[in-house]
């Protein structure tokens, strides 16, 4: 959630960790703050809000030092201020976190017991306190570091940085992913190699319990037992790891723009155009299972809900979806015929991950589907596959829901095929219909203009509602989580045949009615419950396709999508689902990229 730095290095850190904070920033932007170790003494500046508030003050009191630790925050204990920023420091010790610390309260009481004040109302200041009295205890650093390690419960990435050592960050790992960065006589720490690339392309990522003692010269790993161990360095592509907005005014345009051409490249990578197969790796099938699971958060819990209607429409699987927050607290019932399936675009989201922990060992297989191979979720899962999205860094999702449909849309057809409910006709059909995805998705990208003329008066509502049945339905819960995200409107979806057991009472003039609706077999069952809106004067938007548009009659409003089979249809209505809320957060001038209250990877249940 939030996003840690560190930096032993040759020249001024301040500016270069302020540049990788930058590429942290998704994960949060409540406050930063910056620790260096100058002269031999602790210094830092902490700033609320973004980055950019944080820069400003530097520029006005500069940070000297050559090491040094840094932080962009996501609030959990305590408000966003200067008091609960990160670095937190206590006497010759200063620590940045990202997670949460759950016996805090209890070495609280304790450290104030033995005379500590506190300054802040965060858990991460019982970190500095503890290591901070253990140093007066007459502890060496890495003593310290080590016993306050094996004083914490929760999940945490951590780093440690300490007055009177120049060459000295002491970081951890658990429950929150850390990478360890290897320069020429510099090292890095960063929450993801995302932070690191600009510095290095050689990257050690630290396992579940491991924590290191990181010098100029190298790193010492220990892993949970305290056995000093070997992690593998890996090579990044730096490439990869581009975080620029390509002349777009937004990264969520970018991505937006971007579809197409992911699309279509990462569809190579399960079934290239040579051959009319899908290519899954060795050991995943579904020939043997007799139920699904599957479970994810937010959007990529939206792209699950699609492919539940493909999965038992095209390989009569049986599907039981759940969000991660929920999943472990109802007791499911599991299997060892079941495939359990998780969806993450960060791999990192808490939720998602707990709920592959309780399934581990209960499931035949354990799959997860995600943007970055390196999360833990990839890590943790039997067989990861990626999306291929490239970093996403707009905090609504856009890319990775259309590139987790693509990916989930594969794993169906191949069941589908590997069970027998499909024909190798059928099977064809439908292969080929997926590699049209591309081309109909840039036709709706087109259609910017219009949306970008029907938002304006959108922008003005209050309320949205959002309607759609079948596969549309998650559309429009896809629709209204991207209006709530980032233009702070209060949208609702509906599946449209629910309206009438109550949501109708909310019908008037005033309120926007936004309805999903391809000309495909519950057409006129949808078109139906759209008349029941307009003859209560809801201001209908119909976005349809030209034969929807020829049956329909009257419609005050609407969007003309391109006609597409049906197995497609999700991945042409996602554009106007982001166009319009992307569309309506311009005009109502909101922060498009970094929505109040959000971050992009939420490490914390
Ligand atoms: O990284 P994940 O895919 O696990 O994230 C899940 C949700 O937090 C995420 O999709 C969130 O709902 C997005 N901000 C929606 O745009």
């Amino acid at each position: 959630m939030c996003g840690i730095v560190g930096i032993l290095g040759k020249h001024e850190v301040a500016p270069i960790i302020l540049d990788a904070l930058k590429r942290l920033e998704y994960r949060g932007y409540d406050s930063a703050g910056i620790a260096t170790v100058n002269n031999g003494a602790l210094d830092r500046r902490r700033a609320v809000g973004k980055l950019i508030n944080l820069s400003d003050l530097l520029v006005h009191d500069p940070l000297r030092g050559k090491s040094g630790i840094g932080h962009t925050r996501w609030a959990t204990h305590g408000g966003p201020s200067v008091a609960n920023a990160h670095p937190h420091q206590a006497g010759r010790v200063a620590v940045v976190h990202n997670g949460i610390i759950e016996n805090f309260r209890e070495l609280r009481e304790e450290l104030s017991a033995e005379g500590a004040s506190f300054s802040s109302q965060t858990d991460t200041e019982t970190i500095a306190q503890l290591a901070g009295s253990l140093l007066e205890k007459g502890r060496s650093p890495v003593e310290a570091a080590r016993e306050t390690l094996a004083r914490l419960k929760g999940a945490f990435a951590l780093a440690f940085l300490f007055s009177g050592e120049d060459d000295l960050i002491v970081c951890a790992r658990r429950g929150s992913p850390l990478a360890i960065g290897h320069g020429e006589g510099e090292m890095f720490v960063g929450s993801d190699a995302l932070a690191l690339a600009p510095m290095t392309d050689r990257v050690t990522y630290l396992e579940e319990g491991d924590w290191a003692i990181i010098t100029r010269s190298g790193a010492q790993i220990f892993d949970a037992e305290g056995h000093q161990t070997h992690r593998p360095m890996n090579r990044i592509n730096v490439e990869e790891t581009r975080v620029d907005k390509s002349g777009h005014r937004h990264f969520m345009a970018k991505e937006m723009a971007e579809q197409p051409a992911i699309l279509q490249a990462a569809l190579g990578f399960y079934s290239g155009l040579d051959h009319d197969g899908i290519d899954l790796p060795d050991g995943l099938g579904f020939a043997a299972t007799d139920r699904l699971i599957m479970v994810a958060c937010g959007t990529a819990y939206y792209a699950c809900q699609v492919a539940k209607y493909w999965f038992e429409r095209y390989a009569g699987l049986p599907v039981e979806l759940d969000i991660a927050s929920e999943f472990r607290y109802r007791n499911p019932v599991l299997g060892d015929s079941n495939t359990a399936i998780f969806v993450s675009q960060s791999g990192e989201t808490a939720d998602t991950l707990a709920a592959l922990r309780h399934v581990k060992g209960q499931v035949a297989q354990v799959v997860s589907v995600v943007n970055v191979m390196t999360s833990s979720i990839a890590r943790e899962s039997d067989i990861a596959l990626p999306i291929h999205a490239g970093p996403e860094i707009g905090v609504a999702s856009t890319k990775a829901f259309t590139a987790q449909l693509q990916v989930l849309a594969v794993l169906a057809l191949r069941a589908g095929l590997d069970r027998g409910h499909l024909s190798e006709a059928e099977f064809a059909t439908l292969l080929a219909q997926l590699r049209s995805v591309p081309g109909y998705v840039a036709q709706a990208l087109d259609r910017e203009e219009e949306i970008r003329l029907l938002t304006e008066s959108l922008s003005q509502a209050r309320d949205v509602l959002f309607l759609g049945r079948g596969v549309m339905y998650p559309l429009a819960q896809e629709g209204a989580l991207k209006l709530k995200e980032i233009s702070y409107i209060h949208a609702e979806a509906y599946a449209a045949g629910e309206l009438k057991h109550g949501p109708i009472a909310l019908i008037d003039k005033d309120l926007p009615v936004i309805i999903f609706a391809p000309h495909d077999a519950l057409f006129e069952k949808t078109v139906s419950n759209m008349q029941e809106v307009m003859a209560r004067q809801g201001q209908v938007l119909l976005i349809s396709d030209a034969q929807g548009f020829a049956d329909a009659g009257e419609v005050p409003t609407r969007l003309q999508m391109p006609a597409v089979p049906e197995f497609i249809a999700p991945f042409i209505y996602a554009v106007p689902a982001q166009m319009i809320a992307y569309h309506t957060a311009l005009h109502r001038g909101t922060d498009v990229d970094q929505p109040r209250n959000l971050a992009k990877s939420v490490t914390v249940e």
